[in-house]
């Protein structure tokens, strides 16, 4: 790609539909290489506006008014980062030939849903996966369970991220109760679950996977070294990199990581969800953009998963090197509210080592990520402590007049 202007006649314009924290550090890799950035998402004031040239608030799962917007803005790339999305709009816009989706309007489809991409990884590309079942009701959720997944397993919502919906099914009597949780608290109210046999994992990684072009202008698969992570209610409490690994079980993740993304296609970062037991390893699932666990990348490699996305989206060469052993730690609202006061950034930052983020959300709950403490160590192992330190030390609170 040719870089123009940003708000001249030229500039190329990139329109991100999603603008969360790991949105406005891609704002802000993408406005390093000069390029004109619009950042939408579904309320004021959402963290990548305030990197990004212009910023619009519409509900993005509403197809005319995406269609309507991006017709009026008129972008040269369009980059989804986040799954609740008018994804037949976009595979519209993608056959009309005028806008590139990243990473392919497919890859958004296949994802937006745990359905899509289970049947695409297990039935169709037969990589290793939990055993699963899909139900639409409470009776047809007892025998599947009972008859195919077994116990403990997992049920989720089919519409949902970041652990919402979830819960654990360890006997017949908790089925009831993990039925209605995921009526309830999915992306979409009712619909669809799926139940996955629970595995009994070593670690979890993701192991962030970049489709490039080679100094040839080939598409080929780079991979940064894997990123371990903790999940607490399925949601991500703490990520570092390197995770250590046999060399088999490296090789099959690629391998498995390589299968899937070459399905998805296009050029961008995914993020390859992998559970890992010796020398074993399952496909979970995959982000086709960068991934919160891979904020660690920010300290630990040369180039970030936002700086790694940005350039392979726009045609340019990736890095993927480790620069030191790293962790990331997240800082959480611990109270619902706003506006909202930081207490204890200066002690966090008293370790040389530490870096903080914070999102600059206009409102908090107990559970919403405010923020992340980034550090870097001798090993991961020192790493982490320092991240977490860090992280405990930065408290939300209501601000109060005289803050
Ligand atoms: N089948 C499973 N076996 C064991 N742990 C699981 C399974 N499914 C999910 N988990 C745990 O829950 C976390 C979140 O689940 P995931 O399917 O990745 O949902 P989300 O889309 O919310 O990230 C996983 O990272 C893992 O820690
Ligand atoms: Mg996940």
């Amino acid at each position: 790609m040719i870089i123009g202007t940003p708000l001249a006649a030229n500039s190329k314009k990139v329109m991100l539909l999603g603008s969360g924290e790991l949105g406005k550090e891609f704002v802000i890799a993408l406005q390093r290489l000069g390029m004109e950035v619009v950042a939408v998402d579904r309320y004021p004031g959402a963290p990548g506006y305030a990197v990004a040239h212009r910023a619009h608030t519409i509900n993005m799962l509403d197809g005319k008014a995406l269609r309507a917007l991006i017709n009026e803005e008129m972008p040269h790339i369009i980059v989804p980062e986040i799954e609740a999305i008018a994804t037949d709009t976009l595979a519209e816009i993608e056959s009309e030939g005028l806008v590139e989706i990243i990473p392919t309007a497919k890859a958004v489809q296949y994802t937006l849903n745990r359905e899509g991409i289970r049947r695409l990884a297990a039935e169709t590309l037969e990589l290793r996966t939990s055993r699963y079942a899909f139900a639409d009701n409470l009776k047809q959720l007892q025998v599947t369970i009972d008859s195919d997944v077994g116990y403990p397993c997992i049920v989720k919502p089919v519409m949902s991220s970041s652990g919402k919906g979830q819960s654990l099914v360890e006997v017949s009597g908790d089925i009831e109760k993990a039925w209605h949780y995921a009526m309830n608290a999915g992306r979409v109210k009712g619909g669809r679950v799926i139940a996955e046999e629970k595995i009994d994992f070593d670690f979890e990684i993701t192991l962030l996977t970049i489709r490039a072009c080679n100094k040839n202008g080939v598409v080929v698969t780079y991979f940064c070294d894997p990123v371990g992570h903790i999940q607490t209610a399925g949601d991500y409490v703490e990520s570092w990199q390197p995770q250590p690994m046999s060399g088999k079980a490296l090789r099959h993740a690629q391998q498995m990581a390589k299968k899937v993304t070459d399905s998805l296609g296009g050029r961008g970062l995914f993020g390859v969800e992998l559970f890992v037991k010796g020398d074993d390893v399952w496909f979970n699932e995959v982000s086709p953009r960068p991934h919160d666990t891979g904020m660690v990348t920010m300290v630990s490699q040369y180039q970030s998963e936002f700086a790694l996305h940005a350039r392979a989206i726009l045609g340019f060469p990736v890095d993927t090197r480790l620069r030191t052993p790293g962790a990331s730690a997240v800082i959480y609202g611990g109270f619902n509210g706003a506006p909202i006061a930081y207490d204890g950034v200066a002690e966090a930052l008293q370790d040389p080592q530490v870096e903080i983020r914070l999102f600059g959300k206009p409102e908090a709950y107990v559970k919403r990520r405010m923020g992340v403490a980034l550090a870097f160590g001798h090993d991961t192992t020192n790493a982490r402590e320092r991240a977490n330190r860090a992280a405990n030390c930065v408290k939300c609170r209501k601000a109060i007049f005289s803050d």
